[in-house]
């Protein structure tokens, strides 16, 4: 075989090998869906990343991407203030969630993950126990 074609065969498999390892780029949006309406400030993390501490009206959100990594153990968690309350939760947990675009809506229970079939907010959750050990 030439040199130009094993080189291209190689390149090929490592192209199809990394792909398979990223997983591409997973998106995750919050929205302030409180109510009574009510301004809250966020913080996300993983062990790695530091998203930093964002401050967001009703109804704003941001978003952050990142690629999860192959063993299906990214974590990312999220701080959420508001008068009166402090809570914590699992925002995007590899082991549950399988979205690429994952879109969740704060709402004073817990917040609710976008399901873009139905169009609406149908999988809630409960906020995680309070002092977390992560
Ligand atoms: C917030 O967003 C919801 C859903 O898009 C909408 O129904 C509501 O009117 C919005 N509220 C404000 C104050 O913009
Ligand atoms: C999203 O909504 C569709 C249609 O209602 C439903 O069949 C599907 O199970 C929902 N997906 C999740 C992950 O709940």
């Amino acid at each position: 075989m030439n040199r130009l074609l094993i080189t291209s065969l190689m390149i090929f498999a490592l192209t199809t090998m990394c792909e398979g390892v990223f997983w591409g780029i997973t998106h995750v949006k919050v929205i302030n869906g409180l109510e009574p309406q009510s301004d809250v400030i966020a913080h996300c993390r993983s062990k790695d990343d530091d998203i930093g501490v964002i401050q967001l009206r009703h109804n704003d959100s941001f978003q952050f991407q990142f690629r999860p990594n192959f063993w299906k153990k990214t974590l990312f968690y999220c701080s959420f203030v508001w008068p009166g309350q402090v809570q914590w939760f699992d925002i995007f947990k590899h082991s549950r969630d399988d979205c690429k675009f994952c879109t969740w809506s704060v709402r004073t229970g817990g917040p609710c993950m976008y399901n873009y079939t139905a169009e609406t907010f149908d999988r809630c959750f409960k906020w995680n126990k309070k002092n977390p050990v992560y």
